[in-house]
């Protein structure tokens, strides 16, 4: 991302058949099961982030071979307890919360201390939701002001948990999985429903995993894996990366936007309901499983009138890293619209839900916002015709795009 962009041009309309990028989730979930997994996995349309190259420097550091060309990207693991490396390692989750959470989980075996570092906005993350149940499994993690660096030292005889994860947070249930997995026993985790992609994966291959839902909570089950089946996969598209297209394409007039190969994960899919209640109108085509996931095109239509909405927090995990955009909608909606127990949002990359105000009241939209609420009084003839100027995006990309496209359908000069 340059440190300075310019937009200048609102568009008329947008109609087009698109692809967009692999999925952030499963691309990282690929490389860190990939890397435990008794043999050569192969990844098509793994997302090339930072974020995911940080996974994958991660795992080489651990001594894993990795083979990155074009097309694909080859992982030649060595099984669950294989990997080989030196005392004193430094491993850089450089931006991604789901890197430096979900991999403490993986080390919480390891033999020699291990440091964990990220950067300026990572560093300063809540990490003790994880720290505190691995501490429990017997390993010893030491956090820097609940954030990082921390070091992680394991323990051979690790002692299986019960635990309660009452986020959300399919971070902090995927990295207790994760820790699970190496540890003799049966883990028990009783998990507010969040993303599942960790527990179909476990389910794909074979792992020990059993999963019961009930109304809120997701009741987990898991116990040490013997070996892991290497995993070939295609990565489905991100919803989203999609989010920002479906977005675009509703607020203009006369456009009509087809996203080929999405994953629609019931666990990831909020923003389509949300918006459907707002009358957007989103619907599913070609739809498919694919190892445990599920697929399907996307066609969205421009919206004629928008709809406020009062939405409903059991909509809040599905669509959590969706809520930016979302905001923009209800900035041209008919009404006041009003998003609840979503504090979540300011333990982001950046403080999201005061960015998200911030935004809307440059362009014009009146916001009352507290830490874990926001109230969002829509114009539907929204039309920027100022200049705005964002100076800093503390490098989250969802701030960034979300301005890019306020751009894009409200005008004025960014
Ligand atoms: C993610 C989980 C979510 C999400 C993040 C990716 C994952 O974070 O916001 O972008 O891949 O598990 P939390 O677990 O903190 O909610």
């Amino acid at each position: 991302m340059s440190n300075s962009t310019k937009i200048n041009n609102k568009i008329n309309s947008f109609n087009k058949t698109i692809t967009v990028s692999g999925d952030k989730s499963l691309s990282i979930r690929w490389v860190l099961f990939s890397s435990m997994a008794n043999g050569k996995s192969k990844a098509y349309n793994l997302l090339l982030s930072e974020d995911v190259l940080a996974a994958i420097n991660a795992v080489k550091k651990l001594g894993i071979n990795v083979k990155l060309n074009k097309k694909y990207c080859s992982i030649f693991g060595k099984g669950p307890h294989g990997y080989k490396y030196k005392k004193d390692i430094i491993i850089n989750a450089e931006n991604s919360g789901t890197l430096g959470r979900l991999i403490m989980g993986i080390l919480i075996d390891t033999p020699y201390k291990i440091k964990i570092i990220g950067d300026k906005s990572l560093s300063k993350r809540d990490f003790n939701r994880i720290a505190e149940p691995l501490n429990k499994f017997g390993a010893k993690i030491k956090l820097t002001k609940k954030g990082l660096p921390l070091t992680i030292e394991g323990n051979k005889n690790l002692k299986p948990i019960r635990y309660l994860e009452q986020k959300g947070s399919a971070q902090c249930k995927s990295s207790i999985i994760f820790a699970g997995l190496k540890t003799e026993g049966k883990t028990h985790i009783k998990a507010k429903i969040s993303r599942n992609h960790t527990e179909l994966l476990c389910k794909h291959l074979n792992l020990p995993i059993k999963v019961k839902k009930t109304q809120n909570y997701d009741l987990i089950e898991v116990s040490k894996a013997k070996k892991i089946k290497t995993l070939n996969y295609k990565i489905p598209s991100d919803i989203s990366s999609a989010a920002f297209f479906i977005v675009l394409t509703s607020l203009s007039d006369n456009s009509k936007l087809l996203i080929k190969n999405v994953n629609i994960n019931p666990s990831r899919i909020g923003i389509i309901t949300i918006l459907k209640k707002m009358g957007v109108s989103i619907k599913f085509k070609k739809k498919q499983k694919y190892k445990g996931e599920i697929v399907a095109d996307i066609l969205v239509n421009s919206s004629k009138k928008l709809k406020a909405i009062n939405c409903p927090s059991k909509l809040n995990s599905g669509a959590i890293d969706e809520f930016l955009i979302i905001f923009l909608v209800a900035a041209k909606a008919n009404g006041t619209s009003y998003f609840k127990n979503i504090g979540e949002l300011n333990q982001k990359e950046s403080p999201r839900l005061k960015w998200g105000s911030k935004i809307l009241n440059k362009i014009g939209i009146k916001t009352i916002t507290t830490d874990n609420s926001i109230k969002i009084f829509g114009k539907p003839n929204l039309k920027i015709n100022k200049k705005i100027i964002i100076k800093d995006y503390l490098k989250d990309h969802r701030v960034f795009m979300t301005s890019v496209i306020a751009a894009l359908v409200f005008g004025g000069s960014w």
